[in-house]
Parts: C-alpha cells; structure tokens; sequence
C-alpha cells in the first residue's frame, strides 16, 4: 500500500502539489489522471523519493518515505522501478549496456547471467535482438518500452510509470498498454501509472485517482470515471482528455 497524506510541494510562486492525499492498493493497478501541469509528475516523484515534498508524507508499506536518509532511500529504490516521462535513458551507452547497467552497479552475476537477464527483459518488452543499438536509433514509443525494461529488470516490487503511452503512435501505446497489464496482472508487482489519457485509465486500472490543481478530486474504483467526473477533472483543458 502506497498511501500520501497531505502532500504540498512549490516551485517559487507555482504550486504543483496542494495538499494531495491518496491510498494505492498493493498487487493493483493504480492510474491517476490529470490534465497538463497538474501536479502528476511532481506527485509520482514525490511517491518514489525522488523530489522531497515541503509538507505531508507517504507511507511505503509502513515507511515514511519523506523522513528517509539517503541510505535507507538507496535500499528503497531497490524495490521501486520508476519509468520517467521523457524515458532517460543513457545515449552514450547501447540499449544493452543501459539495461544491464542497474546489475553492474548492485549486483555479483556473472557476465552470462546478465546477459541473459538483459535478453529476456528486451524480449518481454518485445524488442529482442535490439540491445547492440543506441538509445537514439530507437522511436519514442521503443525508448519507451526500453525505459520500462530497465525498470522491470530491477524486478522490483512496485513499478511507477510516468505518462506510458504519451506522444508515440497508437501501434506503440497498444504495445505499451499490453506490456503494463501483463506486468500489473501476472506479477506480484503494484503499478502505478500516471497519465492524462482517460481510455487508458479505462482499459487498465483496478484504482483510479483524478488529480487537478494539485489536489484530489476523486479516487476509487473504476466506477468514479463518469462523464460528470471527467468535466470537472479537465474543466478547462478538454482538449487534453
Ligand atoms: N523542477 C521544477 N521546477 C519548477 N517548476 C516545476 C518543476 N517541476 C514541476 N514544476 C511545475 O509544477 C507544476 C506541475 O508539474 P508536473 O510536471 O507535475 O505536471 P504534469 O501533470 O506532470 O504535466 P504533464 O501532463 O504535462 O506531464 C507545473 O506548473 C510545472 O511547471
Ligand atoms: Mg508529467
């Protein structure tokens, strides 16, 4: 269970985040939903302990994230894959060497045994016989799914995806949206994805959350996306629906 209480966190006069509180069931997959600029990123960040908030805290299966040390969040983010909105995938190293890099840094298997780990996560994301390439060979919608191997090979338990299927094509974003229902259903794993894409919400999650102006609007099971819902989550901004 990932559970925020009360997170606030500003740049300068904007306020990303005002006060969000939510509750994501562990084993499930939960969406939160927003229009542009509304706080999803900041909030997913927060989740993961990767941006500290100025107020409020988030209970990781029983830790606060928010009062760890630097130690403890290096332990915690063994556990945590966090696929970051533009990818962030390194240029400089070959697909391979970006998903084998996690494994160099923590772990003792032997040459082989990475080898084979790395072949099987490019094969889980569909992109077997392309790690000898680099990362700007690839489209946006491959990064992506390179992103979410580098992610997965971790294996960890709970998978945080920033806007998964956001600007690449639709072959691409099925692809996507198929990987991450596999990994959510099959696998022990709690998936959390952030995106302003209502279908996606729809096809996908068990637990949804509508953020907007940084705030809560609603969160529940599938059922809260009614239409009336919906207006009033991208009042404003339809376009973005
Ligand atoms: N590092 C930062 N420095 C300054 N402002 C920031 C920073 N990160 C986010 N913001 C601001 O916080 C607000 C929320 O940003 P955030 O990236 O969370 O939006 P979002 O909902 O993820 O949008 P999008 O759907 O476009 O990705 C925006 O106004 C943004 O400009
Ligand atoms: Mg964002």
């Amino acid at each position: 269970m990932i559970a925020a209480r009360g997170l606030r966190k500003s740049f300068g006069r904007t306020t990303a985040l005002d006060g969000a509180s939510l509750a994501l069931p562990s084993g499930r997959v939960s969406v939160v939903l927003g229009p542009s600029g509304h706080g999803k990123t900041v909030l997913l960040k927060c989740l993961a302990g990767l941006l500290r908030p100025d107020a409020g805290c988030v209970d990781f299966d029983g830790r606060d994230v928010t009062d760890m040390g630097e130690r403890e969040l290096y332990s915690f983010w063994k556990r945590v894959g966090f696929v970051f909105q533009e990818s962030a995938l390194i240029d400089s190293l070959t697909v391979e060497e970006n998903l084998a890099l996690y494994w160099r840094v923590h772990g003792s298997l032997s040459r082989s045994a990475l080898r084979e780990k790395v072949a099987a996560v490019l094969d889980t994301v569909g992109l077997a016989g392309l790690g000898s390439g680099f990362p700007e060979e690839l489209s946006g919608g491959m990064k992506k799914r390179v992103a979410v191997a580098r992610a997965l090979i971790k294996e960890p338990a709970y998978l945080l995806c920033d806007e998964p299927t956001s600007g690449i094509d639709r072959r691409n974003a099925g692809i996507m949206k198929d990987l991450l229902r596999r990994c959510g259903r099959e696998g022990s794993t709690t998936l959390v994805v952030v995106t302003h894409d209502v279908q996606l919400a729809r096809e996908m999650a068990d637990h949804v959350v509508g953020l907007r102006k940084g705030r809560v609007l609603f969160e529940g099971g599938p059922a809260q996306l009614t239409e009336d819902r919906l207006d009033r989550l991208y009042e404003g901004v339809d376009n973005e629906r």
